[in-house]
């Protein structure tokens, strides 16, 4: 059978699949898609670390701890896994040694002429510091710009946030600009620098340059 991106039996490229593993100094990371049996840790996660999130993720009516329940899990991960079935998110659990870290998300996915999108990802505060967040990202980008074909990726982050802001440029970002008062975050309209980068300023693929750069190596 033919398929299209376009037409009703589309398939997302790279979905499902696993991504890496990479060696950082915390333990191997790899991201791998979400399951509905991420719920009890994806609560307990969230919940235990609400204070050092709060600040950086957008604002919402319901409350975090309402938010982040174990009965939030199912129908959150349902439609991310229908969203990422039709080719418009890929949502990954990072894993550390297996565990369940993080999440790292690429949404908005479009294809055709712009074949663009976004990244973001949070790593639960005791395996900070670690490298996950770098590693996390560097294969997320390999994937986006290997297996799903994207030629552009985009990430905001408020200017505030230095650890951030040290993941992105360490992956290769590039700064475009200052969106102002772009989203609401942590209940109030926030501004926040606009990060890109092309396939063409990939060298090799960003995972390598993480290993070269003595940041990583290959599990
Ligand atoms: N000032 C400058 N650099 C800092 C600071 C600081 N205050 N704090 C940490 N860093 C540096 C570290 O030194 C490290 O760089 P190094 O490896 O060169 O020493 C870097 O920031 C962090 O790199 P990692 O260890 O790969 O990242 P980590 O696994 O610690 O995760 C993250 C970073 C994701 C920002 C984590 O702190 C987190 O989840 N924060 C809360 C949620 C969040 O901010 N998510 C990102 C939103 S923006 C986006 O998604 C595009």
């Amino acid at each position: 059978m033919t398929r299209s991106w376009f037409g009703s039996s589309a398939v997302h490229p790279g979905w499902p699949m696993s991504v890496g593993p990479l060696r950082v100094r915390a333990g191997e990371v790899r991201l791998r898609p979400i399951r509905m049996r991420d719920a009890a840790a994806w609560s307990r996660l969230r919940i235990d670390d609400r204070r050092f999130l709060e600040p950086w993720e957008p604002s919402a009516e319901v409350d975090w701890v309402a938010r982040h329940g174990i009965s939030s899990w199912p129908s959150m991960c349902s439609a991310l896994r229908g969203e990422a079935r039709k080719g418009r998110i890929l949502p990954f659990v990072i894993e550390v040694d297996g565990q369940f870290a993080g999440q790292l998300t690429i949404g908005n996915i479009t294809h055709g002429a712009l074949r663009s999108a976004w990244i973001g990802y949070w790593v639960h505060s005791e395996l900070t510091g670690g490298g996950v967040a770098t590693g996390a990202l560097a294969l997320g980008l390999d994937h986006a710009f290997g297996p799903v074909h994207l030629h552009r990726v985009e990430a905001t982050v408020r200017p505030e946030n230095a650890a951030s802001r040290a993941v992105l440029a360490k992956a290769g970002f590039r700064e475009e600009g200052l969106l102002r008062r772009y989203l609401d975050v942590d209940g109030g309209w926030r501004d926040h620098l606009l990060v890109a980068m092309t396939v063409e300023e990939v060298s090799g693929s960003v995972a390598a340059s993480l290993v070269r750069a003595g940041k990583a190596s290959w599990a």
